[in-house]
């Protein structure tokens, strides 16, 4: 298990910061006010950055295709679901745990 932390400050309110974890995952962090989500970046259809799309509070619209994912669940109508990753806003630290098998 990892944990990523970043300043809150550095993920634009109503944006996103991708974050490379390792050489096979980048973690695609939300915000919206205090709240935060984080994803595998990797749009499940064919690989596209879903952190370089249209957010708008709620859906991620993948840039490459334009399927949308529900960055607070994971889910969209990309065929498969996207991974999502527990994360905790503590003052303005931003904590993202991901596990081993992810990495
Ligand atoms: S790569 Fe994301 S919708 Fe096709």
């Amino acid at each position: 298990m990892a944990v990523i932390k970043i300043s809150k400050n550095e993920i634009p309110d109503g944006g996103c910061k991708i974050i490379e974890v390792s050489e096979r995952l980048r973690v695609a962090v939300f915000r919206v006010g205090e709240r935060c989500a984080a994803i595998n970046n990797r749009c499940p259809h064919r690989g596209a950055a879903l952190g370089e799309g249209e957010f708008d509070g709620t859906t991620v619209k993948c840039p490459l295709h334009s399927f949308r994912v529900d960055v607070w669940k994971g889910k969209g109508n990309a065929g498969k679901p996207v991974q999502t990753f527990p994360v905790t806003v503590e003052n303005d630290e931003v904590s993202v745990v991901v596990d081993d098998a992810a990495l």
